[in-house]
């Protein structure tokens, strides 16, 4: 039985990769859209194909034929968009970051799990072929211990001084309360962090981040580094940024017995390669560029977890994380300080 998918808010994400993703996904329908303004959601609609356009979320849920709901809406509005899902019965596959409070994470979690709906989150990087590669070779304990984790995800524009404010139905980016505190760790920064958790495979424990911002003055940054310890030792520094025009956004994990080096893996398109150098190992893992590769790969892998009543690729837990480890790079950044995650139980 195909998916029926339906999509909350028209920006350029559902309407560049999310819708056209579910439309090349196996067994995937998009049924509906929602938007605040009912001719934009009509204009998403007869472009990507969906046979109904609300401008009423209450409505949208209502329709039978939702099965799942991808909620693309401001990051302040995660929240408050899969828990009316969840509520009315829908599996909700949400974007990064899941949110901007911890509490409303914690919510997500419990809620979806209460209804007996699927949570997952919209970690892309963790349906590419290398980083699957990556990770299944470090579960079999090919690198040795594991010391050193590094991964960057910057972009930028050559010539430009920073990045030009959003306009129109883009100005949240800009706006600390909506966004959440934090721009370009909101952003790209994300993605590496859960992406050196995905690889490592162990739970974040101190995070010490320096910023351009997170000052009265600046509250929302362009650049961030961050370090991370992990249980059991292991150090991450992670780096993003909107400054970077020519950022190579490349990851390496060193173990005691090799090491594994992602080249341009960290982006919105599945590409880049993937080598693993160890003791008796050597194995390279290319990926032509598919700008929906990751997309697609998400989309039919919630479909799935649905079928097999199993996680999805990013779970709610996953997602849950990532938001502890922001807010802890916002305070660290803040107060100059290391930040111990006292990590929440759900
Ligand atoms: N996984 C990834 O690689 C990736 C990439 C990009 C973005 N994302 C995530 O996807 C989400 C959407 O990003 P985007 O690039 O599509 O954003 P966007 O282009 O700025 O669009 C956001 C949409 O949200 C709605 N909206 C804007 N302001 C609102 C408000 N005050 N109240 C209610 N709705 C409002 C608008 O849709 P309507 O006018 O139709 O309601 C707007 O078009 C974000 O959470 C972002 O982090 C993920």
């Amino acid at each position: 039985m195909p998916l029926g998918w339906a999509i909350v808010s028209t920006g350029f994400h559902p309407d560049l990769k999310v819708a056209p993703a579910i439309a090349e996904a196996r067994d995937s329908d998009l049924v509906a859209v929602y938007s605040r303004d009912r001719g934009r959601a009509e204009a998403f609609a007869e472009k990507h194909g969906a046979s109904a356009a609300y401008d009423s979320l209450v409505a949208m849920l209502d329709d039978s034929r939702v099965d799942a709901v991808f909620v693309c809406s401001p990051n302040s509005l995660h929240a408050e968009h899969t828990l009316q899902a969840a509520r009315s019965g829908k599996h909700v596959l949400c974007e990064k970051p899941m949110s901007t409070t911890l509490d409303d994470a914690v919510s997500m979690v419990r809620v979806c799990r209460k209804q007996g709906v699927k949570l997952g989150v919209g970690y892309h990087l963790r349906t590419h072929p290398g980083h699957l590669m990556a990770r299944r070779a470090i579960e079999d304990g090919v690198l040795g211990r594991l010391v050193l984790a590094q991964g960057q995800w910057g972009f930028g524009v050559r010539g430009q001084e920073g990045p030009p404010p959003r306009s129109g139905n883009r100005v949240w980016w800009d706006q600390p309360e909506m966004i959440g505190g934090a721009s370009t760790m909101m952003g790209t920064g994300v993605h590496a962090v859960d992406l050196m958790r995905f690889l490592v495979g162990r739970e974040v424990t101190e995070v010490n981040a320096m910023t351009d911002g997170q000052t009265d003055q600046q509250p929302l940054e362009q650049l961030a580094t961050m370090s991370l310890r992990f249980e059991g030792g292991v150090i991450a520094t992670v780096t993003c940024s909107r400054l970077l025009p020519d950022s190579r956004n490349d990851f390496t994990i060193y173990g005691s017995l090799g090491r594994v080096r992602g080249e341009a893996t960290l982006w919105e398109a599945r590409q880049g390669r993937v080598e693993l150098v160890s003791e008796d190992v050597h194995r390279t893992e290319v990926c032509p560029d598919q700008y929906l590769g990751n997309f697609i790969a998400e989309v039919e892998d919630f479909h799935r977890a649905i079928e097999e009543d199993r996680e999805p690729a990013a779970t709610g837990v996953d997602g849950l994380r990532a938001v502890e480890i922001t807010l802890a790079m916002i305070e660290s950044a803040r107060n100059g300080q290391t930040v111990k995650l006292d990590r929440v139980e759900v």
